[in-house]
């Protein structure tokens, strides 16, 4: 992504924010839609854009599981391993989805690249616990082993939009 795209993008909010700082995640959320991930060129056009050197960019940039340093599968399902979640099942469902993609137990992206596992804190569902979240935009519960199977399936078929908010 250019420094143009995330400039036109970061002017017209850049008053809803307290300072140039606050304007870094916006930036980087946005800068990460046209591929899914960020790479070093991203992260230089962010840094110019938002006036920052680009070693703060990265620092920041690590800093938060959702921003991505290095590429995903096309599709990103992340597993709520919090508490609620974990009473009800997720380590479970976390290896059953790792295992039917051929990951190890820390997560990762199947061989054709196109599904990540993922561990995530709490998603917000805790009522529909164990949950799980699609490209950090749908999330869905209480899901059994089935069910896991079955989205996995169904994302198989399903073409990622052209940009998200991952
Ligand atoms: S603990 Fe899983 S959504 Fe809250």
């Amino acid at each position: 992504m250019t420094v143009e795209e995330i400039r036109e993008h970061i002017d017209p909010i850049r008053h809803e924010y307290a300072d140039g700082k606050s304007l870094i995640l916006p930036a980087l959320k946005f800068a990460q839609t046209e591929k899914g991930h960020l790479t070093r060129e991203d992260l230089q056009a962010v840094a110019e854009a938002t006036g920052y050197s680009a070693a703060y960019i990265e620092g920041v940039a690590s800093f938060y599981d959702r921003i991505y340093l290095k590429p995903n599968g096309t599709r990103v399902v992340s597993v709520c391993v919090t508490l609620s979640c974990m009473l009800r099942g997720s380590d479970e469902l976390f290896e059953h989805l790792c295992d039917r993609e051929g990951v190890s137990h820390h997560g990762g992206t199947s061989e054709d690249g196109a599904i990540t596992i993922q561990e995530a804190q709490c998603l917000g569902y805790c009522d529909r616990a164990p949950c799980v979240q699609v490209d950090a935009e749908e999330t869905q519960g209480p899901m059994s082993l089935e069910d896991g199977e079955r989205l996995l399936d169904e994302l198989r078929t399903n073409p990622r939009p052209d940009r998200l908010w991952r």
